[in-house]
């Protein structure tokens, strides 16, 4: 990933970009040295940070911000209610199993480490422990929502090729930052806009806001480092970068709300989950959640202005150049 990390690729040449994928290698540690302050500053613990048993038993996000808003199903309070805390159930559990992946990955980079004293092995220690404390409180926070959806996908073969692919992922450096890239910036905007609802439960608004301000950091931290991690990245995974992240970061999206929650409140599990899926909204919602990992690609001179692969700009929305296309 770096040269003081040990390579796992056997390329180590520069790409020759321009730009901020160009920043020269100690004006990268300055930065990461910066985070790593920031880090230090305050550490925050939630068990004591947040108002910890003050979540209300009734609805905890708005209509408008559960999946099947524009579905036109005539819910019932109670269902809304209910479909409310499993949605945000579910999507926190993801996020335990997708910060559980990027710790796997992280240690696995410190131990691989030729130099444990490089800024970068410490700034990976302290998102393993910020990242260790958030699904500490994601955990606490599902128990307290009591969810009671199973997912249907679970155990078959989707699940298995879905474990397999996490890690897959986990034993890489640039494809792994590439998702972190997407794992923090489809919740990053899914909790802003829950944490900026006034009808959002006070309490799972103080977790999103904790999260989001501790995620501004590993955001900061992935991008300033997957153009040292792309200079090192072999054919396949350039080819998998390319190619292949965008269907994972799709299926991603689309495995925030599994189809199991659906059920819970009478719902054809399946065919709701396509269904919302499919809605207008929540597709121009998946394209501006991870047009900002598109943004951090081209940044990182991973791809190049006028030759953005088709699933990206599918993905995100845009064309060739990366501009936005209108729905
Ligand atoms: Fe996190
Ligand atoms: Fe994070």
């Amino acid at each position: 990933m770096i040269s003081t990390l040990a390579p796992r690729s056997p390329r180590a040449t520069d790409t020759g970009a321009t730009g901020p994928a160009a920043t020269a290698p100690s004006e990268r540690t300055a930065r990461v040295v910066r985070l790593n302050r920031a880090s230090s500053r305050r550490p925050i613990e939630p068990d004591t940070h947040l108002p910890w048993g003050t979540l209300g038993s009734g609805q905890v996000i708005a209509d408008e911000l559960l999946t099947v808003h524009g579905l036109d199903l005539r819910l019932t309070a109670d269902q809304r209610c209910r479909l409310s805390r499993e949605e945000t159930a579910a999507m926190l559990t993801m996020g335990v199993r997708f910060e559980a992946t990027l710790n796997a990955g992280f240690a696995q980079q410190v131990a691989d480490a030729r130099d444990v004293t490089d800024p970068r092995v410490t700034y990976m220690l302290h998102e393993i422990g910020e990242e260790a404390r958030h699904s500490r409180a994601f955990v606490r926070l599902i128990a307290e929502l009591a969810p009671t959806a199973t997912n249907p996908l679970a155990n078959g073969p989707i699940d298995w090729l879905t474990t397999k692919a996490a890690r897959s992922v986990a034993k890489t450096d640039a494809l792994l930052l590439v998702m972190i890239l997407a794992g923090e910036e489809i919740p990053d905007l899914l909790q802003k806009l829950a944490s900026e609802h006034p009808e959002t439960d006070p309490m799972l608004a103080a977790l999103n806001r904790y999260h989001r301000m501790e995620e501004a950091r590993h955001l900061s931290y992935a991008r300033t480092v997957l153009p040292e991690a792309w200079a090192s990245a072999g054919r396949v995974e350039r080819i998998r970068i390319r190619y292949a992240a965008p269907l994972m970061i799709d299926q991603l999206w689309q495995m925030f709300v599994h189809p199991g929650v659906y059920q819970t409140v009478g719902l054809p599990s399946f065919k709701t989950w396509r269904a919302a899926n499919q809605l207008p909204r929540r597709i121009a919602l998946r394209k501006e959640a991870t047009r900002p990992v598109l943004t951090a690609l081209l940044a990182a001179g991973v791809l190049e202005p006028g030759r953005i692969p088709g699933r990206w700009r599918e993905l995100c929305g845009v064309d060739a150049w990366g501009d936005e296309q209108a729905a």
